[in-house]
């Protein structure tokens, strides 16, 4: 059988590229389980990470069709997000303006332990950010910039009823109350650099807050689960560089046989924090979010954070021994079990959470890192699975009693079982998976049906495009004993994780259009009545309409060379799936696509002397083509007034 081909020869075969023929399951069978047929629709959103595309493109599973593309923390030119005056304030940080980050891992929101569909976040590892999409819109609704942070790795993953949703520190930084105190030697990283693992509080609209952080040392924090059933109070946190090396990581943090899994008691540090612990300290840091009513986004700079001190609020966090250079950390659907994903470590351990409960109430401690007690390996481990694959990076379940656990130098998948601890199946991917996905398979509830394997490297697997490759993910099959290779399908930007969610729990909350009567933006036009164009000192608003197929005004003169001119356009069509596009010749910025009912606007600063024209971007009808307007630019002194028109045509 081709699963049982030997590791060296998968390492082989991983490192020198294979010939795809010879992992050809796709037999009749496979096609049949993930056809689905024209008009018909998944069963499934495949929530994905963009990576360093900064957005979420959206999958439909099985068929791995790539439905849309939400924009995230990147402009989206397709759409003009981050270009638009209401859509920059989203990309509003204590640093600037960002066009661009590098988004990591979706967690869908959950509801006792459950995704609800209400909502997905996703973090910024660059600049530290966490995004919430509203799934009713598939837009992004708010961001949120963590402070004393850099490299928002481990994140965002959400806590059973949508509680908080939590982040640390990749990268430690120097922290001080006094800010000038920060400049200070990197050799003086023992001393004076440290983390932070931030909870960042989810309202019932979903609106978010910075809670608090909680003080760490200067370790490089990972990746994250939160606890659910026993566990849910907790959450967990992988460490790598315990070593504290800020030079040669590769060799200098990869010394110690074990890191830590830092368990933190967040029911108790919030209880704490409510009842008014800790300090605050300088943390500036933007919120933005997207105003519905008025359709435009908008910021706020929040200066302070609340900061525990660990030493100080003894329980509220432990260290757990881990081997070696941990990566993921995977928490079972029972709560039971904390599997860490040792990427340096020949096994794979599992701690179990009623054995950690067990080690802190007999302070069963092996030390202490700044305040901060380190349990006793042997005396909270449950098992070390044996033979688990090389590199393993992270786990998800099936619900039904079994765990799946990516490995990335072996370039495998190894089911293994959550009651005798052993691996009982394992199949190739092609090649080297990162995460893996199992929707809802970090949830209470796993849908144990397909297994989704995020591979970061595509060599041969597709036609060749040059240097640069889409990246693969490969669809299998886990309902049966034996997993099944069902399909690969490209994915774009680099994909970290993904979440799974059932269609059904989306689909009737879809927004198919904007009310053009709720409709707020201070800048809106609701008829063709209303269109009209103003100018005001140096600045022209053109406030325009689009309806299939004009635009009012079409016919625009009196601007001149220095202008700043905005065209507010706002759709006024009330149907679905009827945008309209505008883009004005020599415009230094993205199109505007608005979706009917909504207003968005343009800026533009017209440069030579001229007629320029204007026109619609998206194929709206058969007249499209006729969707076309002018605009005049005259001299900077020129005495040519403001006028517009539609509809007159010269004798
Ligand atoms: Cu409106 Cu094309």
């Amino acid at each position: 059988m081709w699963w049982s081909i030997p590791l060296i020869a998968i390492i082989g075969l991983t490192f020198y590229g294979c010939p795809s023929q010879q992992n050809l399951s796709s037999s009749g069978d496979a096609a049949q389980k993930v056809y689905v047929a024209p008009g018909e629709h998944d069963e499934f959103y495949g929530m994905f990470s963009g990576g360093y595309s900064g957005q979420m493109p959206v999958y439909g599973l099985p068929s791995g069709r790539h439905l849309y593309t939400i924009p995230v923390f990147s402009q989206a030119p397709v759409n003009g997000y981050g270009y638009n005056e209401e859509t920059k304030p989203m990309l509003m940080t204590s640093h600037g303006y960002i066009p661009w980050d590098d988004a990591h891992h979706p967690e869908g929101s959950q509801t006792d332990g459950e995704l609800d569909g209400r909502w997905v976040f996703i973090n910024a590892n660059n600049t530290p950010r966490i995004a919430r999409i509203d799934l009713t819109n598939f837009q992004t609704a708010e961001i949120i910039e963590i402070p004393n942070s850099a490299g928002n790795h481990a994140s965002s993953f959400v806590t059973v009823n949508t509680e908080y949703v939590s982040a640390a520190t990749r990268f430690s930084i120097p922290m001080d109350e006094n800010l000038e105190n920060m400049d200070v030697p990197i050799s003086s990283y023992a001393d004076n650099f440290k983390g932070t693992i931030s909870f960042i509080k989810v309202g019932d609209e979903g609106e978010m807050s910075v809670d608090f952080q909680i003080l760490v040392p200067g370790f490089n924090y990972d990746l994250s689960h939160a606890g659910k059933g026993p566990s849910e109070d907790w959450a967990f946190f992988t460490s790598y560089n315990s070593e504290q090396a800020h030079t040669l990581l590769e060799r200098n943090a990869s010394r110690n046989d074990k890191d830590f899994i830092a368990a933190i008691n967040w029911r108790k540090a919030a209880d704490l924090v409510a009842e008014g612990a800790g300090e605050d300290i300088p943390g500036e840091h933007y919120r933005n979010y997207m105003d519905h009513s008025e359709q435009r986004a908008k910021s706020e700079l929040i200066e302070t954070v609340r900061v525990l001190d660990p030493s100080e609020h003894p329980g509220i966090i432990y260290y757990l021994p881990t081997p070696k250079s941990p990566h993921g950390v995977d928490v079972d659907p029972t709560g039971r079990y904390i599997v860490a994903g040792g990427k340096l470590s020949s096994v794979l351990p599992v701690h179990s959470f009623e054995k950690i409960q067990q080690a802190i109430e007999n302070e069963d401690y092996e030390g202490e890192i700044d305040g901060i007690p380190v349990l006793n390996y042997e005396s909270i481990v449950q098992a070390e699975v044996e033979n688990a694959g090389i590199g393993t990076l992270h786990t998800e379940f099936d619900g039904n009693g079994y765990a799946y656990t990516t490995a990335f130098i072996s370039s495998e998948i190894v089911k293994w079982s959550l009651e005798t601890f052993e691996v009982v199946d394992r199949i190739d991917t092609y090649y080297s998976p990162g995460h893996l996905m199992i929707p809802g398979g970090d949830t209470r509830n796993p849908d144990g049906k397909y297994l989704v394997a995020l591979n970061k490297i595509t060599k041969d697997r597709y036609l060749p495009t040059g240097p640069e490759l889409f990246h693969s993910a490969q669809l299998i099959d886990i309902s049966g004993d034996k997993m099944e290779l069902l399909l690969d399908f490209p994915t774009d930007g680099e994909p970290h994780y993904a979440q799974g969610i059932r269609a059904d729990l989306v689909i009737e909350n879809q927004i198919k259009f904007y009310e053009l009567e709720e409709n707020n933006h201070p800048d809106v036009t609701k008829t063709e009545g209303d269109a009209r164009v103003e100018r005001d000192g140096n600045d022209v608003h053109v406030y325009i309409t689009s309806i299939r197929s004009h635009f009012t005004p079409d016919n625009i003169e009196g601007v001149k060379v220095g202008d700043t001119v905005y065209f507010h356009l706002t759709n006024i069509e009330q149907d679905w799936d009827v945008p309209h596009g505008f883009a004005v010749m020599g415009a230094q910025t993205a199109e505007l696509l608005v979706m009917p009912g909504e207003t968005r606007t343009l800026v533009w600063n017209p440069k030579k002397v001229g007629v320029f024209p204007f026109y619609c971007t998206d194929f709206c009808s058969a007249l499209h083509q006729e969707m076309q307007g002018y605009v005049r630019v005259s001299p900077e002194d020129s005495d040519v007034e403001i006028s517009y028109r539609t509809g007159t045509q010269s004798e």
